[in-house]
């Protein structure tokens, strides 16, 4: 598995660079790839679709855009190195992913940081809030341009979940960070981290008794032929973040790192719109594939994980002001 998926990624990139080598009519343009995870109807990938038309549309003389779904250059953790060596050159990420990286990125991961969607959606387009979380770029190797949203990160497992006893001594997949760790942790239940990409077969198998995500997962990645029951704790919300390569943004001309950084703005909103029609679409697939959505009371959920707020803030006490910032968005939303 691991080994085809490195020749997947070699040979992707090479025929890519072929490409851009053999291009036509004399001048080569510079190949840009965009890597994810997801299938493409999934709103990210509709996002980076009108990223590729918008530089396209004005640079498209000197770079070719081409889009990577369904991590076929491999799982983002490995994607991250291709970025910052700077022959990948964009990657949409979990923000859970790269808090390794960089603490100010785990943010996203405290439990019940927002109180609504609409909060996290008007703190996560506010350039000021891309720009705090992008102070350490330079030195991370990639840069934060625009924030995509994932909904709300829910459980969902073989047997139903309806109060936190149910969670007890259970084993969720989690994404990679040791936020995430935390929270299992308070919540009585084990965490195993493992790569988007293995937890279809880790459900099938029972590896792991359940994992949490937002609806998608459901239906793009199947999970919901081997889980049943989906339950509305409503954990988490955590940004898919489109990042660039700074090498790439540092090597190109200042006016050609505008127009990708219009073309990152241009792609949240029709990501936005994207993602408000295909969740209510796949919350009705889902319940065809048989999933029963459960509603449980919010408040046990949230109270049982409550003091890990304190807890992470003093840990990484450079998180307050963005914490803050985030609260400001729940009063205002
Ligand atoms: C969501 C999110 C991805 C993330 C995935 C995961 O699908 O959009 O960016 O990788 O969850 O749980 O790994």
């Amino acid at each position: 598995m691991r080994i085809n998926k490195f020749l997947g990624t070699a040979l992707a990139i090479a025929v890519a660079s072929a490409v851009a080598l053999t291009g036509c009519g004399g001048e080569s343009k510079q190949t840009v790839r965009v890597s994810h995870t997801q299938i493409e109807t999934h709103p990210d990938h509709v996002g980076l679709v009108a990223f590729e038309k918008y530089v396209e549309g004005k640079l498209g003389d000197k770079y070719d855009v081409q889009i990577f779904p369904n991590g076929t250059l491999g799982a983002n953790e490995k994607v991250l190195e291709l970025i910052k060596q700077g022959s990948v050159q964009f990657l949409v990420v979990s923000t859970a992913n790269i808090e390794s990286f960089d603490k100010l990125y785990s943010l996203f991961s405290i439990p019940y940081l927002f109180t609504s969607e609409s909060a996290f959606e008007k703190f996560i387009s506010d350039p000021k809030i891309m720009d705090d979380l992008g102070v350490n770029s330079k030195t991370n190797g990639f840069a934060p341009l625009a924030a995509f949203t994932a909904g709300t990160r829910n459980f969902y497992a073989k047997s139903p979940i309806r109060s936190v006893a149910d969670l007890e001594g259970k084993k969720f997949r989690v994404q990679a960070g040791p936020t995430n760790v935390a929270m299992m942790t308070a919540f009585g239940a084990a965490a195993t981290p493992m790569s988007f990409g293995e937890v279809y077969s880790a459900l099938q198998q029972s590896v792991i008794d359940g994992a949490e995500n937002n609806e998608l997962a459901l239906t793009d990645q199947k999970h919901g032929e081997v889980t049943k029951f989906y339950t509305y704790d409503m954990h988490q919300m955590c940004p898919d973040l489109l990042v660039g390569s700074e090498k790439f943004l540092e090597g190109i001309p200042e006016e050609d790192r505008k127009v990708f950084e219009e073309a990152a703005q241009e792609a949240q909103k029709v990501e936005f719109d994207a993602w408000h029609k295909r969740i209510e679409e796949a919350k009705k697939q889902a319940a065809d594939m048989g999933v029963e959505f459960i509603n449980v009371d919010v408040e046990e959920f949230r109270n049982k994980v409550l003091p890990l707020h304190e807890q992470l803030l003093n840990e990484t006490p450079e998180l307050k002001p963005l914490y803050d910032a985030a609260n400001k968005a729940n009063q205002g939303a």
